[in-house]
């Protein structure tokens, strides 16, 4: 299992003593190609430099903390994973991963479709140009409003998760005089190997309706026969930074299981299936994430196989890959404050950023690699902590890792595959005002999220 889905990682009090490093890498300067952006490389004079843009001058143009995202990384990716699943299939990026104009425009020029959950989310891909038709509609609770919102502007569909939606799309979209295209999610009842809180397949959360006990036939049965909503398809999500293609072949079978009773009880063959996303990528050395192409290969295969075992037309394929697409696109990019060694423990280095930037290691005991980025040294290599600067034990970026001993205040270091839920779920603890996200691309780096602003803050607080 990767280190970085274990689901029952230490808690914080536990890897104060006990830790989950492994020994330290050979060459403390050396970039792992499996955790860095495509273009990372370290130059001559032993800086690291993105898009042919070196660390030092992004800091000092756009200070840090900052995310700085590959963008010719980001479009190859979404180009192997649109070439992977060729035209039999469709690819939603999903936006929650990280979502801004600038990636909307990026994924319509790639020819990828876009998956939003929420009404801002479908604000945003409207407001960036993403054709309506190339968007599909998540969220277990949403609002009417949003609702009404997706249906007008004429979503290519909106995934039904529970029996209360399929009623209410089905009423706001003949309010409206349309059709509205659906998709039903289900739960597969698959035990995802990831952390708890990223696993949706099992029956005892809150998303999507249970294959078990016949529910997910009887809301195609209600689905069907509601005016305003056309059925096309069903979706299974089983959850995020999964490496194992078992569970995904177990939620395809039972997905088609489902459209051969469909096929047999309305005599209607369903046309579409969406696997969803999840697939994991890799945080550490450690990692071994699958290519696209494999995965493609796995999905159609199993959804070839069981279809003809089930006697049914073969349905199209889709699929909703975000962090597997923009994760190892981006760095967070951190400047060395405070250095404090523990006699025995290990070293604490705190940056200026934190648990504001990335929740994910706090959130999930997720795991992350880190590196001196400004020089290199040939100093001994030291166990360090890369802690923020929020007034909280648990505000940890990195748990374990390596830095040269020879470390000091002002030195930048960065941590790789930020690009996904680091951004997106970043927050204003302790007033933390959230960093820009930049783009470099060719030697030349612009801001496509701009950091906040005090103002920004103020603004909001009218009392
Ligand atoms: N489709 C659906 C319906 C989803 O709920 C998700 C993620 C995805 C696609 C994309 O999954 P991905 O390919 O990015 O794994 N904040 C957590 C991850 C939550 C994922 C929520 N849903 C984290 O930082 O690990």
């Amino acid at each position: 299992m990767s280190r970085s889905a274990h689901p029952a990682g230490p808690r914080h009090a536990d890897v104060l003593t006990e830790g989950h490093y492994s020994a330290p890498p050979a060459d403390l300067n050396s970039l792992d190609q499996k955790v860095w952006s495509r273009t990372v490389t370290r130059t001559e004079d032993g800086e690291v430099a993105v898009g042919g843009i070196e660390v030092s001058r992004l800091a000092e143009e756009f200070g840090t903390p900052a995310y700085f995202l590959d963008e010719a990384d980001f479009r190859a990716r979404c180009r192997a994973w649109a070439d992977a699943f060729g035209r039999d299939a469709d690819v939603f990026y999903a936006g929650k991963a990280f979502l801004s104009r600038a990636v909307v425009r990026w994924l319509h020029e790639e020819g990828l479709n876009l998956d939003v959950c929420s009404g801002t989310e479908l604000a945003t891909a409207l407001d960036a140009g993403m054709p309506a038709e190339r968007i599909a509609f998540h969220g277990n609770n949403k609002s009417e409003a949003e609702i009404r919102r997706a249906v007008e502007a004429g979503v290519g569909r909106i995934v039904l998760d529970s029996f209360q939606e399929i009623v209410r799309v089905a009423h706001i979209a003949r309010e409206l005089g349309k059709v509205q295209k659906a998709f039903i999610r289900v739960t597969v009842g698959v035990e995802a190997h990831t952390h708890e809180f990223i696993a949706t397949a099992h029956e005892d959360q809150k998303f999507g309706i249970a294959l078990a006990g016949g529910q997910a036939a009887e809301a195609v049965r209600r689905a069907l026969k509601l005016d305003g909503l056309e059925l096309t398809g069903i979706h299974s999500h089983i959850g995020s930074q999964i490496f194992d293609m078992a569970g995904f072949e177990v939620s395809a079978r039972r997905v088609v299981q489902l459209l051969a009773e469909v096929r047999d009880e309305h005599g209607v063959e369903l046309p579409e299936i969406d696997l969803g996303g999840g697939l994991g990528i890799a945080y550490t050395s450690d990692d071994d994430p699958r290519e696209p192409h494999e995965i493609a290969k796995a999905l159609s295969e199993i959804v070839t196989r069981e279809c003809d075992a089930a006697g049914l037309r073969a349905p199209r394929i889709s699929v909703e890959p975000g962090r597997a697409i923009v994760g190892p696109t981006a760095f967070t990019l951190y400047e060395v404050g405070t250095i404090k060694p523990l006699e025995g423990l290990r070293t604490y280095v705190s940056v200026d950023g934190g648990m504001s930037d990335n929740i994910r290691t706090a959130l999930y005991d997720a795991e992350y690699s880190v590196a001196l980025v400004s020089r290199t040294s040939d100093a001994e290599p030291m166990l360090v902590r890369v802690v923020g600067k929020h007034c909280e034990s648990g505000d940890i970026v990195v748990s374990d890792a390596f830095l040269p001993a020879d470390l000091a205040p002002g030195d930048l270091i960065a941590v790789p595959a930020t690009g996904a839920y680091c951004r997106s779920m970043a927050s204003n603890y302790n007033h933390a005002l959230r960093p820009p996200v930049v783009a470099v691309r060719d030697g030349s780096a612009r801001v496509i999220v701009r950091r906040e602003t005090e103002e920004d803050l103020l603004r909001l607080d009218v009392g």
